[in-house]
């Protein structure tokens, strides 16, 4: 039977640092690429530890790179193990690194964990992950350390909460309203899973596409949907408070919630 990561990364020859609730993340998004013929990204070389656990990991059919802005670690390049040195928040870096690699199946990105690292790497490297790929982006609680933040609001978590936005508006009623976004992955990011510190992006272009409805040939009983006129006398009264104020925090929106239902899960939900 193969090893589990937290087991290779265990009885690694070579230095490794990571955080213990990674190995369950990691394994849930990792395992379906075992065995195949994959090229694996890891941005972070350090030690060299983590890249040799990849190779063991992930088989002999899976091409392993690991970039680094330290030039030491080139060193670390071995049969099956690709080092590249350049500097992750540089776009030219990507150019160049995808214009010699070509696309890529998984990165991983535990490399300078900055604000400007994290969201220049996943601009530039969303296009180049082929479909069924993944983009993990590693200690994204960074965005809370001020070390780390160029801006507070520029961080890496509020760049992802606006894919959340960015992908809900592929869907038909929102499209027609959608907001000027300057820039958009919505055509390329399929889903987007928030871990504490990690942040998964699930690539597949044939999936991300626009909405349609599906109708199957059962009898239709003439029943309408009378969802509009049940949430009638909410909308308004939710109309009249979101306009009284101009930033709805989640405190607000629950505490509003609490008063107007007496729904009595909808009241344990919001306590
Ligand atoms: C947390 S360590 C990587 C640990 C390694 N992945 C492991 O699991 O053992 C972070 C690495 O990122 C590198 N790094 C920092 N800033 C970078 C940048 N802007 N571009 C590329 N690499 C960077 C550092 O030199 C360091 O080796």
């Amino acid at each position: 039977m193969s090893l589990s990561l937290k087991e290779l990364f265990i009885k690694a020859k070579d230095f490794s640092s990571k955080h213990e609730k990674y190995f369950d993340v990691y394994e849930e998004n990792f395992s379906k690429y075992k065995g195949k013929k994959i090229t694996f990204v890891e941005v972070g070389i350090f030690n060299g530890g983590s890249l040799k656990i990849w190779k063991e990991y992930f088989g002999p059919d899976a091409k392993i790179i690991g970039i680094d802005i330290n030039p030491e670690c080139k060193k670390f390049e071995e049969d099956g193990i690709e080092i590249h040195i350049g500097n992750q928040s540089d776009p030219k870096f990507w150019d160049k690194f995808f214009s010699l690699v070509g696309n890529v199946d998984v990165i991983l990105d535990d490399g300078g964990h900055t604000n400007l690292d994290q969201i220049i790497t996943t601009t530039k490297c969303v296009n180049n992950i082929n479909d069924k790929g993944i983009l993990m982006v590693e200690d994204t609680h960074t965005s809370y350390i001020e070390f780390y933040n160029s801006s507070k609001k520029l961080s890496f978590i509020n760049f992802a909460k606006k894919i959340i936005d960015d992908v809900n508006y592929t869907f038909p009623l929102n499209i027609k309203k959608k907001p000027n976004f300057n820039y958009s992955l919505n055509d390329q990011i399929y889903s987007t899973h928030f871990y504490e510190s990690i942040v998964v992006f699930h690539i597949n272009r044939k999936k991300a596409v626009v909405n349609t409805t599906v109708e199957n040939q059962g009898t239709h009983h003439g029943i309408e949907d009378l969802v509009k006129e049940g949430n009638e006398l909410n909308i308004k009264k939710f109309k009249e408070f979101t306009e009284k104020i101009s930033f709805i925090s989640l405190r607000k929106i629950t505490k509003y919630f609490r008063k107007i239902t007496n729904n009595k899960i909808i009241k344990k939900f919001f306590d």
